[in-house]
């Protein structure tokens, strides 16, 4: 397995300048298995849909991730929990308080409970402790307030299976990019050999103890999430440092087809200004793992000041200039329309 060239076009809107990376393969076995369906493209930076269209609608729901297939996402990225009965759901928090509408609901009000979640004492409504048919009747809601109000308990939460077929109905192959937790319970739980290989998919993980774990289970490309400079890893609390030194980097290769690093690790921030970007992406690219940074957000209390309020400007600097091979984006649509105005795909006949 080679690194494979190519350039991407020159943006004229902007002054940055494109250059030509050396980059990872797209190794995707399952890639295969595409039938009859539009193949997923493999020719520029994958659109990671971050918990489906959740600029638009309440994250991790149904609606979220048709909207992202919709707006040209490549994958759809989910985070996987349990319920009480053993469920696996797509939600991202471990309690409900933020997301759903739980606290309406007088008849669970006394399922509030403190429960230590990393190192500090956490009071709310937690998934494990609520059945799946309970769950069923919560309403998911937009996590921030400054984003759109208007679906704000219409939708409920989904399974990991309802999640997947999603993806599979999709026209054309859409993957599918969970991300796994705790190392064992949830490993366990997935079938890993089964519906997950009919569709492309990248298992993502910050528990590098949850990788190797599975990595006997299947062979479906891994990708090692990096959490900030400051944030010791909760499986085996090592530092930023120790996790991207070279020794580690060539300790987890084996496992993993790429990186997931906070976008801000990979060029630091000052001031909301990006400084000079670090060697992290050269490192992993010469050891033929690919660079999935996240999360893209067109807001502009998001979008650091060199990038004017202008998504596409951020874009632009990620993809042409920093040379990432994939990117976590809570807008698929403006990166999709981004990659199609400057990087359009070849029109199938
Ligand atoms: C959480 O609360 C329990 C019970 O009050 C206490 O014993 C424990 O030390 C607390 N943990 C933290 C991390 O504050
Ligand atoms: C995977 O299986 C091989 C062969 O049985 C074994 O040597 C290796 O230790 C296993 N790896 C893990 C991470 O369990
Ligand atoms: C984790 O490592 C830090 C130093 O890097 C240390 O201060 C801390 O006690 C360690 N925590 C645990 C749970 O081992």
């Amino acid at each position: 397995m080679g690194g494979v060239k190519y350039c991407l076009p020159l943006l004229l809107l902007s002054l940055l300048i494109a250059e030509c990376a050396s980059r990872p393969l797209y190794t995707l076995p399952s890639l295969a298995k595409s039938g009859t369906k539009k193949p997923l493209q493999t020719s520029r930076p994958f659109n990671v849909a971050h918990r489906g269209a959740n600029g638009e609608f309440p994250e991790e729901t149904a609606p979220s991730y048709m909207r992202a297939i919709e707006e040209g996402a490549d994958f759809i990225e989910s985070d996987i929990l349990s319920t009480k009965d053993g469920v696996l759901i797509c939600h991202h928090d471990v309690n409900l308080d933020d997301t759903t509408d739980v606290a309406d609901h007088k008849e669970f009000a006394d399922r509030k409970r403190t429960y230590e979640v990393q190192g500090m004492n956490m009071t709310g409504f937690f998934t494990v402790d609520f059945t799946l048919e309970e769950l069923k009747t919560l309403g998911a809601k937009q996590r921030y307030p400054f984003r759109d109000q208007q679906y704000n308990g219409k939708f409920p939460i989904i399974t990991l299976d309802e999640y997947i077929a999603i993806a599979l109905d999709a026209t054309r192959v859409v993957g599918i990019y969970p991300e796994i937790k705790n190392p064992v319970f949830i490993n366990q739980q997935v079938k890993w050999a089964d519906d997950w290989l009919k569709q492309p998919i990248f298992i993502q993980s910050f528990a590098a103890t949850s990788l190797v774990y599975i990595s006997n289970m299947t062979d479906s490309p891994k990708v090692f999430l990096i959490d900030d400079v400051t944030i010791l890893t909760e499986d085996t609390n090592k530092t930023y440092a120790e996790i991207t030194s070279d020794k580690y980097l060539d300790y987890i290769k084996p496992y993993v087809v790429g990186i997931g690093p906070w976008k801000d690790t990979i060029v630091p921030v000052d001031n909301n200004r990006l400084t000079t970007p670090t060697d992290l992406v050269a490192r992993a690219h010469s050891r033929n793992l690919q660079v999935h940074p996240y999360t893209y957000r067109n807001e502009n209390q998001f979008l650091h000041s060199g990038f004017h309020q202008d998504a596409y400007l951020e874009y632009d600097y990620w993809i042409n200039k920093i040379g990432v091979d994939g990117l976590f984006t809570d807008f698929t649509g403006s990166l999709h329309n981004f990659q199609e105005l400057t990087s359009p795909l070849p029109k199938l006949q």
